[in-house]
């Protein structure tokens, strides 16, 4: 179903004290976006505290990252199944400092995206392209690969449990954020590549745009139809940014 939706990446951020204080405000002040659906994504050592924390809240739970085996010697890794026994019901996949620094490939999704449906956990599935790709305009090319390779594979069912991120990975922790025009062509661009596949389920599909957005350019980018929301990197640390974020539709 789609619908607006910021969701908040802390990446490697937060002790467990202050992530448990950070998502208590967001569920404290998050009856003012009663309209839209609200995400936090801490590291996986906070996800059972904050989950407590959450609980009666309309503020739901995400992983950054899930392994791509179910169980068994596979030291330093974390199963879907024990991220959905904290409570969370979301999971970000493909962002692109996994790609980036961890060598994930569409392989290592495709495993991570079966071990999320099986768990019940809707994955949130990172696209975006490099600055060099942008100037050489392969942007569109690329980003279809990404999403042919990957989201293509799924069901009709695990596609309606999927949220879409376009990052451009130019544009995260940069300070530079994709025009508003830039975010709508591209985002329009993913809900036709979608639907060359999935058909009108494609107009069902939430897209969010994430990278460098902040309280100030956020309206000009979530007013394009295309966009549904953000995933928010930054200013999803700072309670007062990502409300007035969530405040932009
Ligand atoms: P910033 O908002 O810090 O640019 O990060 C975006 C991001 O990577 C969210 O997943």
């Amino acid at each position: 179903m789609r619908k607006k939706i910021v969701a908040g990446n802390w990446k490697m951020n937060t002790s467990v004290t202050k992530g448990i204080e950070l998502a208590a405000a967001v569920a404290d002040k998050s009856k003012e976006t009663a309209n839209v659906l609200l995400i936090v994504a801490p590291p996986f050592t906070h996800l059972t505290k904050v989950g407590e924390q959450l609980k009666g809240s309309a503020v739901a739970l995400s992983a950054q990252n899930c392994a791509t085996e179910t169980s068994g010697a596979y030291t330093g890794e974390v199963a879907a199944s024990m991220i959905a026994d904290t409570g969370a019901t979301y999971c970000i996949l493909g962002h692109s400092e996994r790609r980036e620094y961890y060598g994930e490939t569409s392989e290592t999704l495709n495993k991570k995206l079966a071990q999320c449906f099986a768990s019940k956990l809707s994955p949130i599935f990172c696209v975006g392209e490099k600055l060099d790709e942008r100037e050489s305009n392969r942007h569109f090319e690329i980003v279809k690969a990404q999403l042919q390779s990957t989201v293509f594979n799924l069901s009709d069912e695990e596609f309606d449990q999927t949220i879409i991120a376009y990052e451009p990975v130019w544009a995260i922790g940069t300070g530079k954020t994709a025009m508003p025009e830039q975010a709508q062509e591209m985002h329009a661009f993913i809900r036709k590549t979608l639907a060359e596949k999935f058909g009108t389920k494609a107009d069902n599909i939430s897209i969010l745009y994430g990278g460098s957005c902040n309280p100030s350019n956020a309206k000009a980018l979530f007013s394009n139809p295309d966009v549904d929301g953000g995933l928010i990197g930054g200013a999803s640390l700072k309670v007062d940014d990502f409300l007035a974020i969530a405040k932009s539709f």
